[in-house]
């Protein structure tokens, strides 16, 4: 544990040794980044190793991974049935061969009780399918069934055929060793003679245990207030989350979890859960059937949807990821911050750690410009920021949002010379420089909406609904795709840019693709994503350095899938500090912190017009990945001092904060008085907390704060970075006493915060 100590100076030392040297800040980051990771792997007890077995006897499929059993296997009809997942159970522990569920009365067959690992549409099935199909004949009926598998190490494939016609089903099967979450996918083969029509193809079912009073905790919202977590008890009948909009969407993200029964508080219980890795329209249906087993089956969402195979053509679908966790919700997001960093984000396991980033789109919205936004550069870099970012205005004629979008060319009246003389300055004042981009839009008012008016998104003759003034570019088209492709690649090869914040303000409407054949046109649900992704993939490749930011007019495009090419999301356009807690908790049920983008505003907010001070706003955005989007212009000498004070202790916290494991000691999704959130550092050697007071009633002191997570053994110092705590808080004591009696923050009055850091002493 001394160690641990040793290695957490070091990395602070090593930071500051890395900026004299003015080393790229980037290369600091990941270096740093990746000797965070690699101390808290071997400091961790080591994982139960992963197994994936087929017993050939009992025709049973077993895959063993960290605390996670799952098993399924063949039945006397061969269908794939489930019979386990959930805590992991023993070696010798054995399964006898399935064998379906007799049929509950005329009215349910066996086959919609049967819990089956995908199921097609077909033999009088009424739950959600999992493929529907149509062949050329006009049969509609499909039946599969098991009929070989293969194990690659961690991989398991298995085959599955129609009873009589030549369509086959690759179900893929892969498990993350750390952290036992499975990924799944289906791929359909028509190996028929003739072209089939998918009509609707999952990417999995899970099916859960019988439960009584299960929990469905699911993410809404809308633009401005994203990432609401809601709650409902699982009834008869089918809850459907899902997106129709072309992309993921705020009004439901594509993740679930369900908790067995109610527990007690946020780091008991057992929870099963899932998010799809998927950016374009997705359905995940929530269903209990006719004997209580809860299915829930998820892919791209088959509203208006068709793909049509021609004879030896395949179709692959997303992943669906799936978990356990017996450490309630509190260990769900756990796992799956640690599942991002370790296996989704791009140069995962050592995502780069988040620079500090300025940037004044609230400050000066479209009016950016060589002189402006160099004075603004000049202040970012005197508090500490590592990044300056350019937002929308810099590019075509674009004065406001009614025109420019499609001309990534840069605006000579803002910028005669051109991007490199503010980008010198930036990298002279020791930050590197970024610029967003919104490349899948196109305004009417645009040149290239005059040369290509027929790529769009768009029925022929009929109407074409602008939002904010701007149409979607039809990306399933190749030649579009290859356009944005060599737009931005262009766009890199000229100008020293480190990061693209990639925007994306609307969603579809019209989403006709009328220059393929009418039986394809459907497909553009799915060509659109999978171009979008391929963009990001070349340009990765081709730019390794650039780091990039999925926001999509706040937080519409955030999922596993995009998260797979992108540094870092924006959760929200609302920055107000306060409304932010709620919206950051929400998102930090599914995705990491440390890729959540947080800004720290001007007050009054435009949101609300709510006012704040500088120290909360700070710690407010310190829970997640923090900037700066405030107009420094009309900052005085003690908000730059405060700053500069917070944003140096923000880099001492950083990778605690990016990668440690995160705990809601109070959520603000239940109680709007408080919030309380605690983060520890993989190897337990520091934990940040923060607390923020609404306002506080009839004199009652805020609630003592008892840690979690902590070493019992280590001993640990107190460090107070905001706000005071009480005289009778020791400087330091063991982990032990921080977790059980704990500590009391001195808040009082309306809007308050305070934050401090417990910090292994090495003695
Ligand atoms: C929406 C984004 O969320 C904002 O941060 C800003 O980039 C604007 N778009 C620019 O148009």
């Amino acid at each position: 544990m001394y160690l641990s100590v040793r290695i957490s100076n070091a990395i602070a030392g090593l930071y500051k040794n890395f900026r004299r040297l003015r080393l790229n800040n980037r290369v600091a980051l990941l270096l740093i980044g990746m000797l965070g990771i690699s101390i808290g792997i071997t400091a961790q007890t080591p994982a139960q190793h992963s197994a994936v077995h087929f017993n050939a006897r009992t025709q049973i499929f077993r895959i063993d991974a960290a605390n996670i059993s799952y098993v399924f296997g063949v039945n006397e009809k061969k269908q794939l049935q489930m019979l386990y997942w959930g805590h992991r159970i023993s070696e010798a522990d054995n399964f006898p061969q399935p064998h379906s569920i007799k049929e509950p009365s005329s009215f349910d067959s066996s086959i919609n009780v049967t819990p089956q690992e995908f199921v097609a549409w077909g033999g009088g099935l009424y739950v959600e399918p999992d493929l529907k199909v149509t062949f050329p004949d006009g049969n509609r009926d499909l039946v599969l069934q098991y009929v070989s598998h293969s194990i690659k190490g961690d991989n398991l494939t298995v085959v599955l055929k129609d009873i009589s016609r030549n369509v086959f089903v690759d179900l893929q099967y892969q498990i993350d060793e750390k952290t036992g979450i499975l990924q799944r996918s289906a791929r359909v083969r028509n190996e028929t003679d003739a072209s089939i029509t998918v009509e609707q193809i999952a990417s999995a079912t899970w099916v859960l245990p019988r439960g009584t009073n299960d929990q469905l905790f699911y993410l809404t919202g809308r633009w401005a207030a994203e990432w609401q977590l809601k709650q409902q008890t699982i009834e008869p009948g089918k809850t459907v989350l899902e997106s129709r909009r072309g992309s993921t969407g705020a009004q439901n993200n594509p993740w679930f979890a369900i908790e067995r029964g109610q527990s007690k508080d946020q780091d008991h219980g057992d929870v099963w859960f899932g998010a799809l890795g998927w950016s374009g329209s997705w359905k995940i249906s929530v269903e209990q059937d006719q004997i209580r087993q809860i299915r829930v089956t998820g892919g791209p969402n088959n509203f208006d949807f068709s793909i049509h195979l021609l004879p030896g053509e395949k179709f692959q679908t997303p992943p669906f990821y799936g978990g356990y966790s017996d450490h309630g919700m509190g260990g769900v997001s756990r796992l799956l911050h640690r599942f991002e960093i370790g296996s989704i984000l791009p140069h995962a396991p050592y995502p780069i750690l988040r620079p500090v980033l300025y940037n004044s789109w609230e400050a000066t919205g479209f009016n950016v410009d060589e002189a402006g936004q160099e004075v603004l550069a000049e202040k970012a870099a005197s508090i500490g920021v590592e990044r300056f970012v350019v937002d929308d205005g810099w590019f075509g004629n674009r004065r406001d949002d009614h025109a420019g979008l499609g001309d990534w060319y840069v605006n000579k009246t803002k910028f005669p010379n051109g991007l490199k003389p503010l980008i010198d300055k930036v990298h002279s004042l020791g930050m590197d420089f970024g610029l967003w981009v919104e490349p899948e839009m196109v305004n009417p008012d645009s040149d290239l909406y005059s040369k290509h008016p027929d790529w769009i998104l768009h029925f022929t003759g009929r109407p074409q609904t602008q939002a904010r003034n701007q149409l979607v570019l039809n990306l399933a088209r190749q030649d579009v795709r290859d356009y944005v492709f060599h737009t931005l690649d262009d766009l890199l090869n000229k100008n020293n840019i480190a990061f693209l914040k990639w925007d994306y303000n609307r969603n579809w409407s019209e989403p006709g693709w009328p220059s393929v054949a009418p039986e394809n046109q459907k497909k553009v649900y799915t060509a659109y994503v999978q171009n979008f992704y391929s963009i990001l993939k070349e340009l990765r490749a081709k730019h390794p350095l650039v780091e990039i930011e999925s926001c999509s007019g706040g937080g519409s495009r955030v999922d596993l899938g995009v998260m797979h090419y992108t540094d870092e999301v924006w959760p929200s356009d609302n920055t107000d500090a306060f409304d932010r807690l709620q919206i950051q908790d929400g998102f930090s049920y599914a995705y990491s912190p440390g890729v959540m983008m947080s800004w720290v505003t001007d007050s009054p907010t435009w949101v609300n017009h709510r006012s704040l001070s500088l120290e909360y706003r700070f710690l407010s955005s310190m829970q997640g990945s923090l900037g700066i989007g405030a107009n420094l212009n009309r900052w005085t000498k003690e908000d730059f001092a405060t700053a500069k004070k917070m944003v140096a202790q923000y880099k001492q916290i950083r990778s605690t904060i990016q990668r440690g494991a995160l705990y809601r000691l109070i959520s603000p999704q239940n109680n709007s008085e408080y919030s309380v959130t605690e983060t520890v550092a993989e190897d337990r050697h520091q934990a940040v907390t923060f607390a923020f007071l609404h306002s506080s009633q009839m004199q009652y002191p805020f609630p003592r704060i008892h840690l979690r997570g902590l070493d019992p053994k280590m001993t640990y110092h107190l460090n107070v970075l905001e706000g005071k705590v009480s005289e009778e808080t020791p400087g330091s004591a063991s982990g032990t006493f921080w977790m059980n009696r704990g500590v009391d923050v001195d808040l009082q009055g309306d809007f308050q915060a305070a934050a401090f850091t417990l910090d292994e002493i090495n003695n």
